[in-house]
């Protein structure tokens, strides 16, 4: 049964990685689908893969003007939104002693600011009854040496996905959280890492995961699936973890 006919969603950060699967898994359950990136190219690669129901728009979810600007296109092509997926995100591991204010700059603007306007930009355009998708991490509920801006970072995406509950759910909006653990995608390669200390720390993260795994992204579009569609109806400001047991076992 496709659960997403005739539904229209904006997917940020969608040229790759979970993103990009979940506009394939929505696209196959009967949606129109919009994705974003930072790259004009990158983006119109990505729709086109996509086939016919999805657009590509550029637009960096960190900028304001660049969020008012999608808000207009959207609006244009699809009138009005079912789905919001705040997905797009960057993930950058320093030890405590690197952290500089770049550094601290780029995380929260990607992560937590673009989840903000992302939501805030497209919300005129949503219509009931609506389900927002912010993508938080496992990272928020354990220490991760390391990865203390981007773990604050996600840290705030679940904590707004609570206060945003409470202030849009009398306006027919669900926000709940999809938080992947280690999950195969580019992410890894743009940590501005060597390759071999890339594989050497999958390696470590991979035994700390019950299932002794990293997931896939199609695996994750699953349960962004499940928030997006009906079959989630009654959850509002809910974490759910799509980790291997990382966090819970
Ligand atoms: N992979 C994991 O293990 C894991 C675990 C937990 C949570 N997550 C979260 O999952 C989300 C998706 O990550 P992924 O693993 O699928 O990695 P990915 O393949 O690198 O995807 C990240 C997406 O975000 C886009 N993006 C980055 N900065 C952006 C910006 N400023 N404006 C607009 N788009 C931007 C990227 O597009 P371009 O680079 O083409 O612009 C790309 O489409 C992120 O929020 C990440 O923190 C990932």
């Amino acid at each position: 049964m496709r659960r997403l006919e005739g539904k229209t969603a904006l997917i940020t950060g969608g040229t790759t990685g979970i993103g990009r699967a979940t506009a394939e898994l929505f696209i196959e359950h009967g949606a129109r689908v919009a994705i974003t990136g930072q790259d004009e190219q990158r983006v119109a690669d990505a729709a086109r893969a996509l086939g016919p129901n999805a657009i590509g728009i550029r637009a960096d979810v960190s900028v304001a003007a660049d969020m008012d600007a999608l808000a207009r296109r959207l609006k244009t092509h699809f009138g009005a939104l079912d789905i919001v997926f705040a997905n797009a995100g960057v993930a950058k591991p320093r030890p405590l002693g690197d952290v500089d204010e770049a550094h601290i700059d780029e995380q929260i603007g990607v992560n937590v600011k673009g989840v903000l306007y992302t939501v805030q930009k497209t919300l005129p355009l949503v219509r009931k009854p609506a389900s927002i998708i912010l993508t938080g991490s496992t990272v928020a509920e354990q220490g991760s040496a390391g990865l203390s801006v981007y773990s604050a970072t996600k840290a705030a995406v679940r904590s707004l996905a609570r206060s945003l509950s409470a202030e849009l759910v009398g306006q027919g909006v669900r926000v709940n959280v999809v938080s992947p653990g280690p999950i195969e995608t580019p992410i890894f390669g743009k940590m501005g890492l060597p390759d071999a200390a890339v594989q050497a720390w999958a390696g470590e993260i991979a035994a700390k995961v019950p299932m002794a795994r990293f997931g896939q992204p199609s695996e994750v579009a699953k349960a962004v699936l499940f928030l997006a569609s009906d079959d989630s109806s009654y959850m509002l400001g809910e974490n759910l973890l799509v980790d291997g047991g990382m966090a819970t076992v």
